[in-house]
Protein backbone atom coordinates (compact mmCIF):
# COMPACT_ATOMS: atom_id res chain seq x y z
CA UNK A 1 0.00 0.00 0.00
CA UNK A 2 1.45 3.48 -0.86
CA UNK A 3 2.15 5.73 1.78
CA UNK A 4 -0.84 8.14 0.44
CA UNK A 5 -3.49 5.86 1.07
CA UNK A 6 -2.78 4.80 4.46
CA UNK A 7 -4.09 6.21 7.70
CA UNK A 8 -3.20 8.27 10.27
CA UNK A 9 -4.06 7.82 14.27
CA UNK A 10 -6.47 9.82 15.51
CA UNK A 11 -7.59 10.13 19.36
CA UNK A 12 -11.32 10.07 19.57
CA UNK A 13 -12.36 9.38 23.36
CA UNK A 14 -11.58 9.31 26.43
CA UNK A 15 -13.09 7.50 29.64
CA UNK A 16 -12.06 6.57 33.20
CA UNK A 17 -13.03 4.84 36.39
CA UNK A 18 -11.96 6.13 39.81
CA UNK A 19 -12.85 3.37 42.83
CA UNK A 20 -15.82 5.06 44.96
CA UNK A 21 -13.14 4.07 48.41
CA UNK A 22 -11.45 7.67 49.29
CA UNK A 23 -8.53 6.78 51.47
CA UNK A 24 -6.99 10.44 52.69
CA UNK A 25 -3.85 11.62 54.45
CA UNK A 26 -6.10 11.81 57.34
CA UNK A 27 -6.37 8.05 57.54
CA UNK A 28 -3.44 7.39 56.65
CA UNK A 29 -2.08 9.37 59.81
CA UNK A 30 -3.97 6.50 61.90
CA UNK A 31 -2.30 3.52 60.22
CA UNK A 32 1.52 4.74 59.83
CA UNK A 33 3.66 7.72 61.19
CA UNK A 34 3.07 10.68 58.91
CA UNK A 35 1.03 13.51 59.08
CA UNK A 36 -1.59 15.74 56.53
CA UNK A 37 0.80 18.19 56.77
CA UNK A 38 4.19 16.22 55.67
CA UNK A 39 2.46 14.73 52.89
CA UNK A 40 0.79 17.56 51.38
CA UNK A 41 4.26 19.36 51.44
CA UNK A 42 5.99 16.82 49.59
CA UNK A 43 3.90 15.61 47.14
CA UNK A 44 1.00 17.80 46.78
CA UNK A 45 -1.53 14.41 47.62
CA UNK A 46 -4.60 14.89 49.75
CA UNK A 47 -6.19 11.71 49.43
CA UNK A 48 -5.95 8.40 46.81
CA UNK A 49 -8.94 6.28 45.84
CA UNK A 50 -8.62 2.33 46.68
CA UNK A 51 -10.09 -0.37 44.64
CA UNK A 52 -12.71 -2.78 46.77
CA UNK A 53 -11.14 -6.02 47.73
CA UNK A 54 -13.09 -7.66 44.70
CA UNK A 55 -12.47 -4.87 42.61
CA UNK A 56 -9.64 -6.00 39.84
CA UNK A 57 -7.37 -3.93 37.56
CA UNK A 58 -9.65 -5.53 34.98
CA UNK A 59 -12.82 -4.49 36.48
CA UNK A 60 -11.45 -0.68 36.32
CA UNK A 61 -10.45 -0.82 32.99
CA UNK A 62 -13.31 -2.16 31.36
CA UNK A 63 -15.69 0.81 33.27
CA UNK A 64 -13.13 3.70 31.70
CA UNK A 65 -12.90 1.32 28.72
CA UNK A 66 -16.87 1.34 28.43
CA UNK A 67 -17.37 5.48 28.86
CA UNK A 68 -14.10 5.65 25.71
CA UNK A 69 -16.21 3.82 23.62
CA UNK A 70 -19.28 4.76 24.01
CA UNK A 71 -17.84 8.83 24.02
CA UNK A 72 -16.06 7.44 20.46
CA UNK A 73 -19.50 6.62 18.93
CA UNK A 74 -18.51 2.98 17.79
CA UNK A 75 -19.77 0.04 18.53
CA UNK A 76 -17.40 -2.48 20.64
CA UNK A 77 -17.32 -4.77 17.60
CA UNK A 78 -15.43 -1.74 15.60
CA UNK A 79 -12.61 -2.63 17.92
CA UNK A 80 -9.73 -4.46 16.59
CA UNK A 81 -6.95 -4.61 18.68
CA UNK A 82 -7.49 -4.03 23.11
CA UNK A 83 -3.65 -2.78 24.50
CA UNK A 84 -3.58 -2.74 28.23
CA UNK A 85 -0.67 -0.99 30.42
CA UNK A 86 -0.45 -2.29 33.90
CA UNK A 87 1.79 -3.23 36.50
CA UNK A 88 -0.41 -4.72 38.58
CA UNK A 89 -2.58 -7.03 36.17
CA UNK A 90 -5.02 -9.37 37.85
CA UNK A 91 -2.36 -12.51 37.65
CA UNK A 92 0.99 -12.77 37.32
CA UNK A 93 1.61 -13.48 34.45
CA UNK A 94 -1.20 -14.97 32.72
CA UNK A 95 -3.93 -14.70 31.56
CA UNK A 96 -2.68 -10.62 30.35
CA UNK A 97 -5.20 -8.23 31.67
CA UNK A 98 -6.04 -6.91 27.92
CA UNK A 99 -7.84 -10.68 27.64
CA UNK A 100 -9.74 -10.27 31.33
CA UNK A 101 -10.91 -6.55 29.75
CA UNK A 102 -11.71 -8.08 26.23
CA UNK A 103 -14.35 -10.75 27.74
CA UNK A 104 -15.67 -8.28 30.11
CA UNK A 105 -16.55 -6.26 27.27
CA UNK A 106 -17.49 -8.78 25.19
CA UNK A 107 -15.10 -8.35 22.58
CA UNK A 108 -14.32 -11.65 21.02
CA UNK A 109 -11.50 -12.84 18.64
CA UNK A 110 -9.61 -9.66 18.41
CA UNK A 111 -5.84 -9.03 19.07
CA UNK A 112 -5.21 -8.60 22.91
CA UNK A 113 -2.33 -7.49 24.56
CA UNK A 114 -0.37 -6.13 27.77
CA UNK A 115 2.35 -4.25 28.09
CA UNK A 116 4.66 -3.10 31.44
CA UNK A 117 6.07 0.01 31.39
CA UNK A 118 4.85 1.25 34.75
CA UNK A 119 3.73 4.93 34.98
CA UNK A 120 5.10 5.26 31.35
CA UNK A 121 2.79 2.88 29.99
CA UNK A 122 -0.10 4.46 28.54
CA UNK A 123 1.61 6.82 26.47
CA UNK A 124 4.04 3.76 25.59
CA UNK A 125 0.22 2.66 24.59
CA UNK A 126 -0.24 5.24 21.94
CA UNK A 127 2.68 4.45 20.06
CA UNK A 128 1.89 0.87 19.23
CA UNK A 129 -1.56 1.94 18.62
CA UNK A 130 -0.26 4.61 16.06
CA UNK A 131 2.09 1.89 14.33
CA UNK A 132 -0.64 -0.52 13.90
CA UNK A 133 -3.04 1.93 12.58
CA UNK A 134 -0.41 3.61 10.27
CA UNK A 135 0.66 0.46 9.04
CA UNK A 136 -3.33 -0.34 7.97
CA UNK A 137 -3.20 -3.32 10.58
CA UNK A 138 -6.02 -1.95 12.60
CA UNK A 139 -8.67 0.57 12.56
CA UNK A 140 -9.98 1.25 16.14
CA UNK A 141 -7.52 0.17 18.87
CA UNK A 142 -8.84 0.17 22.48
CA UNK A 143 -6.10 1.57 24.98
CA UNK A 144 -6.50 1.26 28.95
CA UNK A 145 -4.38 2.09 31.64
CA UNK A 146 -5.14 0.33 34.46
CA UNK A 147 -3.84 -0.22 38.09
CA UNK A 148 -5.01 -1.59 41.93
CA UNK A 149 -1.79 -0.33 42.95
CA UNK A 150 -2.66 -0.61 46.31
CA UNK A 151 -2.21 -5.02 46.07
CA UNK A 152 1.75 -4.24 45.64
CA UNK A 153 1.86 -1.51 48.18
CA UNK A 154 3.17 -2.48 51.70
CA UNK A 155 0.97 -0.67 54.11
CA UNK A 156 3.29 -0.25 56.49
CA UNK A 157 6.23 1.63 54.49
CA UNK A 158 5.19 4.88 55.03
CA UNK A 159 7.75 6.04 51.91
CA UNK A 160 5.81 4.25 49.41
CA UNK A 161 2.21 3.81 50.87
CA UNK A 162 1.81 7.55 50.75
CA UNK A 163 2.27 7.56 47.08
CA UNK A 164 -0.14 5.47 44.75
CA UNK A 165 -3.58 5.02 44.42
CA UNK A 166 -5.90 2.53 41.99
CA UNK A 167 -7.41 3.39 39.07
CA UNK A 168 -7.83 3.24 35.31
CA UNK A 169 -8.45 5.08 31.91
CA UNK A 170 -9.28 4.34 28.53
CA UNK A 171 -9.05 5.98 25.18
CA UNK A 172 -10.05 5.03 21.52
CA UNK A 173 -7.76 5.71 19.25
CA UNK A 174 -8.84 5.84 15.70
CA UNK A 175 -7.52 5.88 11.85
CA UNK A 176 -8.63 9.14 9.52
CA UNK A 177 -7.27 10.22 6.62
CA UNK A 178 -7.78 13.50 7.77
CA UNK A 179 -4.13 14.29 8.73
CA UNK A 180 -5.49 17.55 10.49
CA UNK A 181 -6.48 14.80 13.07
CA UNK A 182 -3.67 13.27 13.24
CA UNK A 183 -0.67 12.62 16.25
CA UNK A 184 1.68 15.11 15.63
CA UNK A 185 4.37 12.76 17.36
CA UNK A 186 4.82 10.09 20.12
CA UNK A 187 8.55 9.15 21.65
CA UNK A 188 9.20 6.65 24.45
CA UNK A 189 12.91 5.81 25.67
CA UNK A 190 14.15 3.50 28.35
CA UNK A 191 17.51 2.75 30.08
CA UNK A 192 17.25 -0.06 32.22
CA UNK A 193 20.20 0.90 34.57
CA UNK A 194 18.42 2.31 36.85
CA UNK A 195 16.18 -0.77 36.90
CA UNK A 196 16.31 -0.76 41.05
CA UNK A 197 15.04 3.07 41.33
CA UNK A 198 11.00 1.10 41.19
CA UNK A 199 10.57 -2.54 41.31
CA UNK A 200 9.03 -5.06 42.54
CA UNK A 201 11.22 -7.73 42.98
CA UNK A 202 9.29 -10.36 43.46
CA UNK A 203 7.46 -12.70 42.01
CA UNK A 204 9.80 -13.04 38.92
CA UNK A 205 12.53 -15.42 37.54
CA UNK A 206 14.71 -13.55 39.88
CA UNK A 207 12.79 -14.32 42.88
CA UNK A 208 10.05 -17.06 42.44
CA UNK A 209 7.82 -16.88 44.86
CA UNK A 210 8.49 -18.58 48.10
CA UNK A 211 8.29 -18.22 51.77
CA UNK A 212 11.57 -16.44 52.00
CA UNK A 213 9.82 -13.47 49.23
CA UNK A 214 7.16 -13.06 51.25
CA UNK A 215 9.22 -12.76 54.46
CA UNK A 216 11.06 -10.61 52.95
CA UNK A 217 8.44 -8.44 51.32
CA UNK A 218 9.91 -8.59 48.13
CA UNK A 219 6.56 -8.64 46.08
CA UNK A 220 5.81 -5.30 47.41
CA UNK A 221 6.88 -2.37 45.58
CA UNK A 222 10.13 -0.66 46.48
CA UNK A 223 11.51 2.82 45.62
CA UNK A 224 14.85 5.10 46.07
CA UNK A 225 12.69 8.12 46.30
CA UNK A 226 14.82 11.07 46.54
CA UNK A 227 17.13 9.87 43.16
CA UNK A 228 13.83 8.92 41.52
CA UNK A 229 12.82 12.12 42.12
CA UNK A 230 15.88 14.21 40.86
CA UNK A 231 15.84 11.59 37.87
CA UNK A 232 12.18 12.29 37.02
CA UNK A 233 12.31 15.86 36.73
CA UNK A 234 15.49 15.74 34.87
CA UNK A 235 13.96 13.48 32.01
CA UNK A 236 10.42 14.86 32.11
CA UNK A 237 11.89 18.63 31.73
CA UNK A 238 14.66 16.81 28.78
CA UNK A 239 12.17 14.90 27.27
CA UNK A 240 8.82 17.39 26.59
CA UNK A 241 11.68 20.44 25.40
CA UNK A 242 12.68 17.57 22.89
CA UNK A 243 9.76 16.49 21.28
CA UNK A 244 8.48 20.22 21.22
CA UNK A 245 11.90 21.54 19.88
CA UNK A 246 11.28 19.22 17.26
CA UNK A 247 7.94 19.90 16.28
CA UNK A 248 8.66 23.71 16.18
CA UNK A 249 6.43 23.85 19.18
CA UNK A 250 6.92 26.63 21.99
CA UNK A 251 5.54 25.63 25.73
CA UNK A 252 3.71 28.42 25.84
CA UNK A 253 1.51 27.68 23.20
CA UNK A 254 0.53 24.15 24.45
CA UNK A 255 -3.12 24.40 25.70
CA UNK A 256 -3.57 21.54 27.75
CA UNK A 257 -0.23 19.95 29.48
CA UNK A 258 -0.79 16.59 30.55
CA UNK A 259 2.12 15.14 32.70
CA UNK A 260 2.44 12.17 34.84
CA UNK A 261 0.71 13.08 37.90
CA UNK A 262 3.32 11.38 40.22
CA UNK A 263 4.19 14.43 42.93
CA UNK A 264 2.88 18.19 42.90
CA UNK A 265 6.76 18.85 43.42
CA UNK A 266 8.15 17.23 40.36
CA UNK A 267 5.13 18.56 37.64
CA UNK A 268 5.75 22.17 39.02
CA UNK A 269 9.39 21.81 38.65
CA UNK A 270 8.81 20.67 35.60
CA UNK A 271 6.07 23.15 34.69
CA UNK A 272 8.39 25.89 35.61
CA UNK A 273 11.63 24.83 33.77
CA UNK A 274 9.03 25.25 30.71
CA UNK A 275 7.49 28.68 31.82
CA UNK A 276 4.30 27.23 31.72
CA UNK A 277 1.06 29.27 33.27
CA UNK A 278 -0.34 27.40 36.02
CA UNK A 279 -3.74 27.00 33.64
CA UNK A 280 -2.07 24.82 31.40
CA UNK A 281 -0.94 22.38 33.68
CA UNK A 282 -3.86 19.74 34.39
CA UNK A 283 -3.62 18.19 38.06
CA UNK A 284 -5.40 15.29 39.33
CA UNK A 285 -2.25 14.44 42.08
CA UNK A 286 -3.89 15.80 44.70
CA UNK A 287 -6.93 13.72 44.11
CA UNK A 288 -5.80 10.50 42.83
CA UNK A 289 -1.92 10.42 43.65
CA UNK A 290 0.12 8.00 41.90
CA UNK A 291 -1.78 5.99 39.71
CA UNK A 292 0.64 4.59 37.28
CA UNK A 293 -0.37 3.65 33.89
CA UNK A 294 -3.94 5.14 34.60
CA UNK A 295 -2.55 8.13 35.67
CA UNK A 296 -2.63 10.39 32.44
CA UNK A 297 -5.75 8.94 30.98
CA UNK A 298 -7.72 9.66 34.29
CA UNK A 299 -5.66 13.47 34.27
CA UNK A 300 -6.98 13.74 30.14
CA UNK A 301 -10.63 12.83 31.21
CA UNK A 302 -10.75 14.93 34.29
CA UNK A 303 -10.01 17.62 31.76
CA UNK A 304 -12.26 16.73 29.55
CA UNK A 305 -15.30 16.41 32.00
CA UNK A 306 -14.57 19.77 33.21
CA UNK A 307 -15.76 21.17 29.69
CA UNK A 308 -12.20 22.73 28.78
CA UNK A 309 -11.04 20.02 25.92
CA UNK A 310 -12.27 20.94 22.87
CA UNK A 311 -12.09 19.01 19.28
CA UNK A 312 -8.69 20.16 17.68
CA UNK A 313 -7.07 21.36 20.68
CA UNK A 314 -3.44 20.26 21.56
CA UNK A 315 -2.45 18.00 24.38
CA UNK A 316 0.89 17.80 25.23
CA UNK A 317 1.78 14.36 27.14
CA UNK A 318 4.81 13.97 29.79
CA UNK A 319 5.60 11.05 31.14
CA UNK A 320 8.19 8.97 33.58
CA UNK A 321 8.27 5.58 35.54
CA UNK A 322 9.85 2.52 36.54
CA UNK A 323 11.88 0.52 34.13
CA UNK A 324 13.16 3.18 33.78
CA UNK A 325 10.70 4.20 31.05
CA UNK A 326 10.38 7.48 29.22
CA UNK A 327 7.80 9.12 27.08
CA UNK A 328 6.10 11.84 25.25
CA UNK A 329 3.66 12.50 22.84
CA UNK A 330 1.48 15.64 21.12
CA UNK A 331 -1.74 15.26 19.54
CA UNK A 332 -4.94 16.96 19.34
CA UNK A 333 -8.31 15.59 20.75
CA UNK A 334 -10.14 14.98 18.30
CA UNK A 335 -13.56 13.83 20.21
CA UNK A 336 -16.56 14.66 20.88
CA UNK A 337 -16.96 17.65 23.61
CA UNK A 338 -18.00 16.74 26.94
CA UNK A 339 -21.92 16.45 27.78
CA UNK A 340 -23.03 15.13 30.87
CA UNK A 341 -23.16 11.43 30.19
N1 LIG B 1 5.68 10.82 56.58
C1 LIG B 1 6.52 11.48 57.39
N2 LIG B 1 7.86 11.44 57.24
C2 LIG B 1 8.35 10.71 56.22
C3 LIG B 1 7.51 10.00 55.33
C4 LIG B 1 6.12 10.07 55.55
N3 LIG B 1 5.24 9.45 54.78
N4 LIG B 1 8.27 9.38 54.40
C5 LIG B 1 9.54 9.68 54.70
N5 LIG B 1 9.59 10.48 55.79
C6 LIG B 1 10.76 11.04 56.44
C7 LIG B 1 12.02 10.25 56.14
O1 LIG B 1 12.12 9.14 57.02
C8 LIG B 1 13.09 11.29 56.40
O2 LIG B 1 13.30 11.40 57.78
P1 LIG B 1 14.80 11.63 58.37
O3 LIG B 1 15.25 12.93 57.77
O4 LIG B 1 14.57 11.68 59.83
O5 LIG B 1 15.58 10.47 57.88
C9 LIG B 1 12.45 12.58 55.93
O6 LIG B 1 11.02 12.33 55.92
C10 LIG B 1 12.88 13.02 54.54
O7 LIG B 1 12.83 11.87 53.68
P2 LIG B 1 13.16 11.96 52.16
O8 LIG B 1 13.01 10.60 51.55
O9 LIG B 1 14.49 12.66 51.97
O10 LIG B 1 12.01 12.93 51.67
P3 LIG B 1 11.78 13.55 50.26
O11 LIG B 1 11.69 15.01 50.38
O12 LIG B 1 12.71 12.99 49.22
O13 LIG B 1 10.31 13.03 49.93
C11 LIG B 1 9.27 11.38 48.54
C12 LIG B 1 10.08 11.65 49.81
C13 LIG B 1 9.04 9.90 48.42
C14 LIG B 1 7.94 12.09 48.69
C15 LIG B 1 10.06 11.96 47.34
O14 LIG B 1 11.38 11.48 47.35
C16 LIG B 1 9.45 11.58 46.03
O15 LIG B 1 8.34 11.99 45.72
N6 LIG B 1 10.17 10.84 45.19
C17 LIG B 1 9.70 10.45 43.88
C18 LIG B 1 8.73 9.33 44.03
C19 LIG B 1 7.98 9.06 42.76
O16 LIG B 1 7.44 9.94 42.17
N7 LIG B 1 7.93 7.78 42.38
C20 LIG B 1 7.20 7.36 41.27
C21 LIG B 1 7.87 7.77 40.00
S1 LIG B 1 6.86 7.34 38.65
Amino acid sequence: MSRDLLPFAAFRSIGAYAPEKILTNFDLEKMIDTSDEWIVKRTGIKERRIAADDEFTSDMGAKAAEIAIERANISRKDIDLVLCATVTPDYFNMPSTACIVSHKLGIRDVQALDISAACSGFVYLLTIAKAFIESGMKKNVLVVGAEKFSSIVDWTDRITCILFGDGAGAAIISATQNKEESFIDVHASADGSYADFLMTPAPGSVNPMSQKTLDEGLNFVQMKGSETFKLAVKTLTRDVKEILAKNNIKPEDIPHFIPHQANYRIIKAVGDALRMRDEQVVLTVHKYGNTSAASIPMAINDLYESGNLKYGELMLLDTFGGGLTWASALLPYVGNKYTHD
